[in-house]
């Protein structure tokens, strides 16, 4: 693994896994890294300055100033030096802090004023992971771009087992290596902005967001229907088939393209979130009832996004009484439901159809066949193999596959940062027909 010429900011705070960031900068300056390593006053209780600058091979950054010659430590440099801020371990104190933008060290400021992603490797025991308040700034730091190395489950520093353990060096390595080095893109296409997107290789999971480069979105005004959650198709009044979809995809892309100003119709199925006011939500529960409501708003759509989990089969004629049990065996006939995406694929014309495609085995040659099958412009291919990825989970790790045959996988990062990776392909899918 490659980080050769990379800056990479470590940042240690007070925590007992302190000492495992003496293997994280050797395995980072092994992997050609340039480190230098900022610390909270107590992290140096935990391991000491000499043992990090020793294995990080520059001095250790501390204090806002140096007390024997006033030298100044500024944390604005640093922010800019760095390809990547890592803060391992942080702690439950350190995280509350970031949440709230407090900067009385020089490891927050430097967070603060970092232009680069920034990635955190939470350490602490299992209680003050699990308290709601640690799980609520962690929460607010995924939607500030932060990404988080989710600790493992294991023997704690208190002696207690469970959640809280800081990930391995090797693990946290990965991760940087993939936000930092994604893979290549399959194919160099002609879809403008498709190699840059490649390129930006962080797919916007740093806080670069707030570097401020943001132009006036292409989707500002445009009408985009949403398809999210699960579908329900009766079997009687008391019971159904569905399925495992948490419809936080498709959520996350409803808010971002709201976010970004776009009116948002979000279809949505079986699911416990809410959407945000801006957001008009069309509640249904069967997969006919989802085909009537999408292709009725798909009509005066300039576009759609297909991340509902739609039952493809559907109890041929539910029962009007909930149904009694009577011998050992019982056959449900079901029929086969309408397509929604395919259909809005045959009558999409100009407008923009991106769907999704949820594989466990032969991903990309499924993902293809569907995206020629149902008339996509792009879709979104999500593995189950894939640790982090799929139902429920608040990770997605994903590969897009255009009709250009560009074919660009992405880092594993929270959902709100994959689904602004999308929502920027559709910008540019728009950006391409205002072109033309
Ligand atoms: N989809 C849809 N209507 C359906 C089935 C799927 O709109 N009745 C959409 C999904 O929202 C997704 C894409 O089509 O965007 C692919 O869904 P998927 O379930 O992976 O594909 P299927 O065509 O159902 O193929 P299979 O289940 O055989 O893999």
């Amino acid at each position: 693994m490659s980080l050769s010429g990379k800056h990479i900011l470590l940042g240690v705070t007070g925590s007992i896994a302190a000492f495992k960031a003496a293997t994280l900068a050797r395995l980072l300056v092994r992997a050609g890294a340039k480190v230098r390593v900022v610390m909270t006053p107590l992290a140096k209780e935990f391991i000491t300055p000499l043992t990090m600058a020793t294995l990080s091979r520059n001095p250790i950054l501390v204090e806002f100033f140096d007390p024997e010659n006033g030298a100044w430590n500024s944390h604005v440099s640093l922010g800019e030096w760095a390809d990547c801020y890592l803060i391992a371990p942080a702690t439950a104190n350190t995280l509350a802090k970031m949440a709230c933008g407090v900067a009385d060290n020089l490891l927050l400021t430097t967070y603060l004023s970092a232009c680069a992603p920034v990635v955190v490797a939470p350490a602490m025991d299992l209680d003050m992971y699990a308290h709601a308040a640690t799980q609520r700034n962690l929460t607010a730091l995924r939607a500030d771009g932060v990404l988080v190395v989710e600790p493992s489950e294991g023997e704690l520093a208190s002696g207690l087992t469970g959640k809280g353990r800081m990930a391995e060096p090797e693990e946290i390595l990965t991760f940087l290596a993939e936000v930092l080095c994604p893979p290549a893109a399959g194919a160099v296409g002609s879809v403008p902005g498709a190699t840059g997107v490649g390129a930006a290789g962080v797919v916007g999971v740093g806080v670069g967001a707030a570097g401020g480069e943001k132009k006036k979105s292409k989707l500002s005004g445009r009408k985009i229907v949403v398809t999210a959650g699960a579908t329900i198709e009766a079997i009687d009044p008391v019971r159904y088939i569905s399925n495992h979809s948490s419809g936080k995809m498709g959520y996350a892309i409803a808010e971002e393209l709201a976010a970004r100003g776009a009116e948002v119709t979000l279809v949505s199925g079986r699911t416990a979130l809410t959407a945000s006011p801006t957001i008009r939500n069309v509640s249904v529960s069967s997969a006919q009832e989802m085909y009537d409501a999408a292709v009725e708003h798909f009509t005066n759509a300039d576009g759609a996004v297909m991340a509902a989990a739609v039952a493809d089969y559907a109890p041929a004629s539910p029962a009007a009484e909930k149904i009694k049990k009577s011998g050992g065996v019982m056959t449900l006939e079901l029929h086969k439901t309408k397509d929604i995406a395919a259909e809005l694929g045959r009558i999409k014309g100009e407008r923009l159809l991106v769907g999704f495609a949820l594989e466990t085995e032969n991903e990309q040659a499924n993902a293809e066949e569907k995206l020629r099958r149902k008339g996509f412009d792009f879709i979104v291919l999500n593995s189950l193999k894939d640790k982090g990825a799929g139902f429920g989970t608040e990770t997605n790790r994903i590969t897009i596959l255009d009709r250009f045959g560009n074919v660009v996988p992405y880092p594993l990062a929270p959902k709100s940062e994959v689904a602004r990776v999308i929502v920027d392909r559709m910008e540019e899918f728009f950006g391409q027909e205002a072109e033309l």
